[in-house]
Order: C-alpha cells, then sequence, then structure tokens
C-alpha cells in the first residue's frame, strides 16, 4: 500500500510542557509578508501599483511590521522598496522589513534599497532542514553555519556603514520544522553570537514551518523546546511563520504562541505558497471573539476582502472563516429558530456579552449584515421565513401563524429546487396575502357612520356601506354592528360566503412618522375546524383590519 512510504513525523522529546494548560491573554506582533511570501506564490504577482494598495491597506490595518519584499530578487521589488522610502509613505511607528540570502552582493543590493529610511528589519535566511542540506547543498552542519554566520557578518558591516537609524536583525533557519532541533539552535546561537543583541536592540529568530510537517502540537513542543534552550532569551524575539500544508497553519501558530512565540508572520486569507501562510486575519479574529484585543482594525472585512481579490486577483472562498460570502447564512431551519431567539434574547436583555447560537462573533461587527444571516431554501423551517418578514420588513406575524407562511413559502422552495432571497420570500408573501389576484371579494369602497341615538358612549352604533367585487359581480353591501370591523362582519354575511369564525387578531403599526401603516392579521376557523389567516395593511387601523378579514375570507374560497 502506497501510505507505507511515509514516515511518522518524530515526536519532540519534551519534559513537562508547559504550553497546553497556558491561555492567550494579548496579540502578538503582527508581521504581514503579504508582499513578499504571499507576492511570490501569486500566479500573477503584483505590480507596484497593486503592491502599493496593498501596502496602503495593510498601514490602515495597523500592521507595524510589514516584509514589503525581496529587493534583490528584482527591478520591481527594488523600486517599490524605493518608493515607499522616497515618498514617505511609512508613519513612524512602522518598520519595514526586507527579505535576503545570506550573500554578500544581495546583501549590498538590500542595503542600497533601504537606504535614507529611518527603521528597517534585515531578514537573512538559509535552509537548513537535514533533507535540503542532504539533497540540495550537500554540505555538512559546519558548513551550513557557516553560511549564516557570514551573511550576518556582512549585515553588521553593512549595518555600520548604512544611513538607516535603527536595524533589527531577523534570522530565518529556513525549514526550521524538517531541522534537527539541536541542530537548529545551534545555529541559531551561532547567528546571535554575530549579532550580538541586547534587551534594547532584540534579534528576531522567526522559525518557519516551512513545509507544515506535524501536527500543531508537534510544532509547538518546537517552539516551547526552543524557547527552553536558547540562551538570552531575553534579547530574543521569537517569531513564527506557519505554512498550511496540512491545513493547520493557524492551530500551529496558535499553539506556537501558547508555547512561547511573541511574533506572528503570515497574509491576509493565507495566500502563499502551495497551501498558503498563516491566515493573519483567522487569528486576529480567533483572539477578536475571545474578548482579546487584536490590535489590528479588522472592522471592515469587506473592503479588506475587496482589495485582497483586486491585487492578488485571488477570490476568498465562500466558507472561509469569518470572511466567507456564507458564513453568517444559516440554511438549516433548526440553526435559524435557534438564531432569531438567540437574537432576540440578545437585543432584548442588554447583555454584556454576545452569545448567539451559531453565531461565533457578531457579523455587524466586521461589517457583515444580519439581513444575510438566514437564506431559504427547502431545509428552512418556519421560524426563519418569520425572521426575515420581521426583521427586513416590519411584519410582526402572530406566532400561530407561523407554520401557515412557512408552509406557503416552503411549497415555492420545493417545487422550484431554488434558494430564496428576502425580497422573493416577501413577493411570495404579498401575494398570497395582501395584493390577492383573481379573488372572491375585492372591496372598492367603504364608509361608516357613527349614529349615537342612546345617551352613553359605549353603546354608539355604527353602519357601514362597502362597495365590493364579489365573483366578478359589483355588490354594495351594508351592516350595523358597535364598530366599524363589526359592521362589516355582518353585512359580509349577507354574501354567500362560508360561515367562519375570529379566532385571531393582532395587529401592530409600521414605518413610524407620516405615512404609518397599519397591518392587521385575522383568523378565521371554518365549520370544517381549518383556520386561515388574512393580512391588511392600511393608514387606517380599520380599514386595515376589514382588509385582513376580506384576505382570510378569501384565502378560505380559494
Ligand atoms: O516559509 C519560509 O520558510 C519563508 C522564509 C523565507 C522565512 O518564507
Ligand atoms: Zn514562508
Amino acid at each position: 500500500m502506497s501510505y507505507k512510504k511515509y514516515k511518522k513525523f518524530e515526536p519532540v522529546k519534551l519534559e513537562n510542557r508547559e504550553w497546553p494548560s497556558k491561555t492567550i491573554d494579548k496579540a502578538p506582533i503582527w508581521c504581514s509578508v503579504d508582499l513578499r511570501d504571499g507576492n511570490q506564490a501569486l500566479p500573477v504577482p503584483m505590480n507596484v501599483d497593486k503592491k502599493t494598495k496593498m501596502f496602503n491597506l495593510l498601514k490602515d490595518m495597523g500592521f507595524k511590521e510589514i516584509e514589503v519584499g525581496f529587493p534583490s530578487a528584482s527591478k520591481a521589488e527594488f523600486e517599490f522598496t524605493r518608493k515607499l522610502i522616497e515618498e514617505n509613505m511609512l508613519d513612524d511607528d512602522m518598520t519595514i522589513q526586507v527579505l535576503t540570502q545570506a550573500r554578500e552582493k544581495l546583501i549590498a543590493k538590500t542595503f542600497d534599497a533601504i537606504d535614507g529610511c529611518k527603521r528597517a528589519i534585515v531578514h537573512v535566511y538559509n535552509s537548513t532542514s537535514t533533507l535540503q542540506r542532504k539533497v540540495v547543498f550537500k554540505k555538512n552542519r559546519k558548513e551550513i553555519i557557516d553560511i549564516a554566520v557570514e551573511g550576518v557578518k556582512l549585515v553588521k558591516e553593512f549595518a555600520k556603514k548604512s544611513n538607516v537609524e535603527e536595524i533589527t536583525l531577523e534570522y530565518s533557519p529556513e525549514s526550521f520544522t524538517g531541522t534537527e532541533l539541536d541542530f537548529a539552535l545551534e545555529i541559531c546561537e551561532a547567528v546571535i553570537a554575530t549579532w550580538n543583541p541586547t534587551k534594547e536592540n532584540k534579534i528576531i529568530i522567526n522559525l518557519p514551518a516551512t513545509v507544515e510537517m506535524s501536527m500543531p502540537n508537534i510544532y509547538a513542543d518546537q517552539i516551547e523546546w526552543f524557547c527552553k534552550n536558547i540562551s538570552c532569551r531575553e534579547n530574543v524575539i521569537i517569531s513564527v511563520h506557519t505554512h498550511n500544508d496540512r491545513g493547520t497553519g493557524v492551530a500551529a501558530t496558535e499553539l506556537a504562541m501558547l508555547a512561547g512565540a511573541d511574533r506572528v508572520e503570515g497574509t491576509l486569507f493565507g495566500n502563499g505558497e502551495r497551501t498558503g501562510n498563516l491566515d493573519l486575519l483567522t487569528v486576529a479574529m480567533n483572539l477578536y471573539s475571545q474578548g482579546i484585543n487584536p490590535r489590528l482594525n479588522i472592522i471592515d472585512i469587506n473592503n479588506i476582502i475587496n482589495i485582497y481579490e483586486e491585487c492578488t486577483m485571488l477570490k476568498v472562498h465562500e466558507r472561509h472563516p469569518y470572511a466567507g460570502e456564507l458564513v453568517y447564512t444559516a440554511f438549516s431551519g433548526s440553526h435559524q429558530d435557534a438564531i432569531k431567539k438567540g437574537l432576540d434574547c440578545y437585543n432584548n436583555e442588554n447583555n454584556d456579552y454576545w452569545e448567539v447560537p451559531y453565531l461565533p462573533i457578531n457579523p455587524a461587527d466586521i461589517g457583515r449584515e444580519y439581513e444575510a444571516i438566514i437564506r431559504i431554501n427547502s431545509q428552512s423551517g418556519k421560524g426563519g421565513i418569520a425572521y426575515i418578514l420581521e426583521s427586513q420588513y416590519g411584519y410582526k406575524l402572530p406566532k400561530k401563524m407561523h407554520p401557515e407562511v412557512g408552509t406557503i413559502v416552503q411549497k415555492v422552495t420545493d417545487n422550484t429546487g431554488k434558494e430564496l432571497n428576502p425580497n422573493e420570500i416577501l413577493n411570495i408573501f404579498t401575494k398570497e396575502y395582501i395584493e390577492q389576484e383573481n379573488s372572491a371579494i375585492v372591496l372598492n369602497n367603504f364608509t361608516s357612520k357613527i349614529e349615537n341615538k342612546k345617551a352613553k358612549l359605549k353603546d354608539v352604533e355604527v353602519t357601514m356601506v362597502a362597495e365590493l367585487t364579489f365573483k366578478n359581480e359589483e355588490k354594495t353591501i351594508k351592516g350595523k354592528g358597535n364598530g366599524p370591523i363589526a359592521a362589516f362582519v355582518n353585512g359580509v354575511r349577507e354574501l354567500n360566503i362560508p360561515k367562519f369564525k375570529l379566532v385571531e387578531y393582532e395587529e401592530h403599526s409600521m414605518n413610524g412618522g407620516a405615512d404609518a401603516q397599519a397591518v392587521a392579521y385575522i383568523g378565521l376557523i371554518n365549520e370544517n375546524g381549518v383556520t386561515k389567516y388574512g393580512i391588511g395593511k392600511d393608514s387606517n387601523i380599520n380599514l386595515a383590519s376589514i382588509k385582513a378579514l376580506i384576505s382570510a375570507v378569501n384565502r378560505h374560497m380559494k
């Protein structure tokens, strides 16, 4: 069997591991590598205009450290770095990061690229993995350490001559996850000894899961082991940079934060080589959803998506955590019902904490809308339909009416097999109840008059005259009662209509202000015990009720 050719990843020998009982209580130092690692993995890499747009987005989001490119690798990368500096595009509290291999010519070019900037992180890397040493470089451990140390010496020399006020060194033992831990430590210690960091001028040691090779707990063990064994930990910022080959890049980063990582590198929506880099937004939103300030401005996710899609020409997947088009949409009826109840409870009880079933965060926090939460298909329940009619269109249906409306809408979804949007639901609802076609009774005119022949106000008698079309014939009916509705009920019985009894009446106003409309809901039960509802809408509450009654009778006569 072919799986037998794969080896199990060796666990880390870590006694008394501590990360499993730790918690995350603050955001890490973020570093976006969208413009370098993300960009190099795009089918069509960003041009200077797109890089500028992406840079401005990252800056608006509050990234203080941004890897802007690999300036020695191409003219475009070099020019973009120059543009940022020459056009003063960096805020005072921002630091650009530039990647270089540990080779003199490339380091020299990198320093040319950052000339004149206030602060920069020079990021030197070389691959250290067992496999790459053997098959790519054909070098032993010492020779690989020499590459790193020589590179760092050169950076030190160039830094002395440079006019950049503050230079931080970042060193990455590339393919860290495929490197023996003792060797990763040895090479990093050699780099540290060469650079000589202090508490005030720390070195960044970045430990990349260049390829995600194991479960995230093993990466966390590697990070904890490294943090515990490195000398002068206080002079070192431990950075993590996970890729997503096993689909657990986010988990690996979060566990690595428990294990001691101070800094996190990644990209928006996880763009990057193969299955991508770490998705920074997901980690930030995960912190946010735990009540931790993510220290990134993520409140307009739609804008972030738009710029990301324009610059990368990639699409954010519909199911992408927090951002996907469908992630605040419930298709199942029971989910919809629970969400409606949760939202009602949250809105009515002024809760301090967000607790709504199936919605880990309030979509409105990041510029998404409640309207998109529920769509109706043949799997949806009555609660979801009532929720749409109330939340989007203001109809507060009596509870007992929900099943009837649900059945009517679901008949359409069953027949078409299609999902309905809120507007289509409203159309079905309006046609059935409010703007009925081919109905038995159409009200053309209605007048009523109060006659008070008796002494007390409560003894008034109302007479009404209604002009109707009944089964295509014009009719005038008259009736008396203690109010206009009762008078109409008495009058309409003159027509040849089934006998009914009123079992439900509710009303409310809609819109408010000068054009306020009253909506009335009436339930009529016929002689066979079948209840059907009608709805009337008018600026006059009496007329709204009469229209509701006619609507219910018409539905009984269909
Ligand atoms: O994934 C990786 O190892 C890298 C390094 C250059 C840090 O991108
Ligand atoms: Zn990478």
